[in-house]
């Protein structure tokens, strides 16, 4: 079934009749100055060295894998694993990878076609909170991990999701937890921590961050609140005029989204 919202529709990118916006949605992330500092942080933080072999989990259309692959090239080797045939497609045919040790694998990470500790270092970026059942999914990827090697992932915590707006404020709270609830895993920030112990990995280091947006076409490009709004419009919850009225004060008023997410780094 066709789904480009985007809190449920990542999880099965190649179902969606319109690949573009998923495409779009990464691209604009990887633009925007907070998603670079704290991706260049995570890249810092797993000590990456020529020989290194690493693998990001959910890598979407490469870009971390390509910035990554530059940092252990050349003797190193980068794998981009994704269940999206689309994403790995536009990775594949992207020149910037023509000179670097690259590869792409097509799995689902819940049962990925390596053999035990074939990976030196693994990274996962805002996937876990689209998979149900994410103690699996760390499991496998630690499985994959070798003795001594670092996994780091980064994800969001919806729980700490607000929209600080001059609009309605039931209209506002509505949207939040429209969004938040759409997440296979709204809390998952919060819950890596006792992921990673479950799977035995030690030196468990936590870094919060928290992201700020303040403006609304960035927000809704981001966020997607005018697409919330017209489910919340079609499940009767608010009205349609009420929502342009709530649009129009979040264009003109004050306006700021807050968000909580974690970097969280551990060893096998
Ligand atoms: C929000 S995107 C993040 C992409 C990339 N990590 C980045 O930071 O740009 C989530 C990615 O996870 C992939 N994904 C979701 N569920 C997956 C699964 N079960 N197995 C493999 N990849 C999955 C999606 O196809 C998508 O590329």
């Amino acid at each position: 079934m066709a789904d480009d919202y985007l809190a449920t529709g990542f999880r099965n990118v190649d179902d969606s009749d319109d690949f573009e916006t998923f495409s779009r949605c990464l691209t604009l992330l990887d633009s925007l100055e907070y998603y670079r500092e704290y991706k260049k942080r995570t890249y810092r933080l797993l000590e990456l060295r020529d020989g290194e072999r690493i693998l990001d989990a959910g890598c979407g259309l490469g870009n971390d894998l390509y910035r990554m692959a530059e940092l252990i090239a050349p003797r190193g080797e980068a794998v981009g694993v994704d269940a999206s045939r689309r994403f790995l497609d536009a990775a594949r045919t992207d020149p910037r990878f023509s000179s670097l040790p690259v590869r792409f694998v097509q799995a689902n990470l819940r049962k990925l076609p390596f053999a035990d500790e074939t990976f030196t270092r693994i990274r996962i970026d805002r996937v876990l909170q689209h998979i149900p059942l994410p103690e699996e999914v760390v499991a496998e990827l630690t499985r994959v991990l070798s003795s001594g090697g670092i996994f780091l992932t980064y994800d969001n915590d919806w729980s700490d999701f607000h929209i600080h707006s001059d609009g309605d404020s039931s209209v506002t709270k509505s949207i939040e937890k429209h969004w938040t609830d759409s997440f296979a895993n709204p809390s998952i920030g919060t819950e890596l921590p006792k992921l990673f112990q479950m799977c035995n990995l030690g030196e468990i280091r936590i870094d919060p961050l928290q992201s700020v947006i303040e403006d609304f076409p960035t927000a809704d490009a981001v966020y997607n609140i005018t697409a919330t709004l017209t489910q919340l419009i079609r499940n009767g919850t608010i009205e349609e005029s009420v929502a342009r009225d709530w649009i129009d004060t979040a264009r003109t008023g004050i306006f700021r989204v807050t968000l909580n997410s974690y970097i969280v780094t551990g060893r096998k």
